[in-house]
């Protein structure tokens, strides 16, 4: 027992000291660096989004809302990532209602509920379809984008300055009114627009958009490029070195013409669009700020895919050209979640899955504590939420159970080489590597395997199998999850054993560890590894190592 405590002193000093500095006041939410790591501090500790996102139409009716929230609740979610459309917002041009979102700010507060809000302007996946009937039907103030036959297309260009003059207001009107409604706190973080990204073609082919196209490149993006030669992005830093490294010219010139450079254009003048919002909401109530993408699938072309959007092959291009926004955040739809999801987090970038697919898929538990324990990431968010209507056969539930009680230890834990996390690596087919993982934490060699430790192992079982590992403590560790095998060894070799002084399951209670059975038997193997079962959902077990000779 004394040990277990001493874990806990051991990791979470810092926590309760945040806690204390937290009561003074209610701080804006904020990014903080921590090691290698960048959190999301709230109350003035570090805060770990256990959320969940709703479908698109759900925030637009507060009773339709209203009538979700115990199905919601019962997820175990902390933050709900919910829409405000400009539509709503401003019927009439000037006229600001806020009607919902005060709406979407009660219930969240009457359920103990964070809010991270969407703002759909300008674009939703690509299309115009959230702004107001007043800029739908103004196609000469607020210019369509085109495609190379000069077809109007019904998405907003970002070249149309009255457009970005009309949705910066718009959004800086929602900051500035959340600003004096909510001293609370209620809302971490907001989203600017939703999956940027230009469909049908590469680029717009508007008037606009040519002229600008013939316009010498924006001085930032080139002094970007030239003081981030060392790390560009191979995409980028291709066509820049292929011209010879120009540091003036027209788009043309410096870039070239192909269809990458078509791309690269276009995502200059989306992230500057975006930034503009940022910015001008920030000016109101500086709260971070991110903008989320939809990815690419693999051999597809820009305009096969969203082009232009906050992709890594363009991570150079919006950060160049969006200092307001705090993070390119990652919608995960595909099975190869986490060769993407390695390439959000940066040291310019912290890892946030607004959108973790959708919600009910049995392999979402294990995916959060992987992004969590591994990529550190501020926070897990599936898409569709309301999809969980059973919690209780839902694997959501159980995972967000467990990382609750552990988030003292996992935030205390992150960026300071204190944690690893554990999934089986999917490639995009969905072909499943069923080998072990091996990793290294706190002087010790982890093997970690997905597999039965005796019979045979269903492809689908791998898939919702993961977990996370924390040191507390000089030879001791937190091991949660479900469904994983560890076995610690030491890096010098077989010469020198490890052994399992004890292992205990148990679970934290208003943070404090109660101890389960002692697992000396089967449970372990007779001490030969730690096993989280694959049948009692997520649990937590606690280890302490020795070694021999
Ligand atoms: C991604 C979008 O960002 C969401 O708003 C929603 O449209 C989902 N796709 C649907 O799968």
């Amino acid at each position: 027992m004394m040990l277990m405590k001493r874990a806990m002193d051991w990791c979470c000093g810092l926590t309760v000291l945040l806690a204390a500095a937290g009561a003074a006041g209610e701080a804006i939410p904020a990014l903080q660096k921590q090691g290698t790591a960048q959190q999301l501090i709230v109350d003035g500790k570090p805060y770990l989004v256990l959320g969940g996102e709703l479908k698109n139409s759900s925030a637009s009716n507060l009773p339709y809302l209203e009538k979700l929230w115990p199905q919601l609740k019962s997820t175990g979610l902390n933050t709900l990532l919910a829409p405000v459309e400009w539509d709503q917002l401003e019927q009439t041009e000037g006229k600001f209602d806020f009607t919902i979102l005060d709406g979407l700010l009660r219930q969240a507060r009457s359920n103990d509920t964070r809010l991270v809000l969407l703002w759909f302007g300008a674009w939703k996946n690509s299309m115009s379809t959230y702004v107001p009937a007043w800029v739908k039907k103004d196609h000469v103030r607020f210019p369509r984008a085109r495609n190379r036959a000069g077809e109007p297309q019904d998405i907003l260009t970002p070249f149309g300055q009255a457009t970005l003059d009309a949705d910066r207001k718009a959004f800086a009107a929602m900051m500035r009114h959340l600003k004096q409604v909510d001293p609370q706190r209620t809302v971490l973080m907001v989203q600017v627009e939703n999956e940027i990204g230009m469909l049908p073609e590469v680029r717009d082919s508007s008037p606009l958009a040519n002229a600008a196209l013939a316009r010498p490149v924006p001085t930032p993006l080139l002094s970007y490029l030239a003081a981030h030669r060392a790390t560009l992005h191979p995409y980028v830093r291709s066509l820049w070195e292929a011209r010879g490294s120009r540091t003036a010219g027209s788009w043309t010139e410096v870039l070239g013409d192909s269809i990458e450079a078509q791309e690269v254009f276009q995502a200059w003048y989306y992230a500057v669009f975006a930034n503009g919002l940022a910015e001008a909401g920030k000016a109101e109530y500086e709260l971070p700020m991110f903008v989320n993408v939809a990815l690419n699938r693999p051999g597809r072309k820009p305009g096969e895919y969203p082009s232009a959007g906050p992709l890594p092959h363009l991570f150079d291009v919006w950060k160049a050209a969006g200092p307001a926004i705090d993070i390119l955040a990652i919608d995960t739809y595909f099975p190869n979640f986490i060769h993407w999801a390695k390439q959000f987090k940066r040291p310019d970038n912290p890892l946030f899955i607004p959108e973790a697919n959708r919600a009910g898929l049995p392999e979402a538990g294990a995916n959060a504590f992987y992004m969590i324990g591994e990529l550190d990431a501020i926070g897990f968010s599936p898409f569709a939420i309301e999809n969980i209507t059973d919690a209780k056969t839902d694997n959501l539930p159980a995972a967000y159970a467990v990382l609750r009680q552990l988030a003292p230890l996992i935030l205390a834990a992150q960026g300071r080489n204190r944690m690893r996390g554990f999934k089986a690596d999917v490639s995009y087919d969905g072909v499943v590597n069923t080998g072990n993982v091996r990793s290294h934490l706190g002087g010790y060699v982890l093997d970690v395997s997905f597999a039965n430790q005796w019979g045979t192992t269903e492809t689908a079982e791998f898939q919702e199998r993961g977990g996370l590992v924390i040191q507390t403590g000089n030879d001791e560790f937190i091991v949660a999850g479900k469904g994983i095998t560890v076995v610690f060894s030491d890096p010098s070799g077989s010469m020198t054993g490890v052994g399992i002084e004890q292992a205990a399951e148990g679970t934290f209670v208003d943070g404090r560890w109660r101890e389960g059975r002692w697992l000396n038997g089967d449970e372990t193997h007779q001490g030969r590894h730690i096993r989280l079962p694959a049948g009692d959902g997520f649990t937590i077990q606690k280890v302490r190592l020795y070694r021999y000779r």
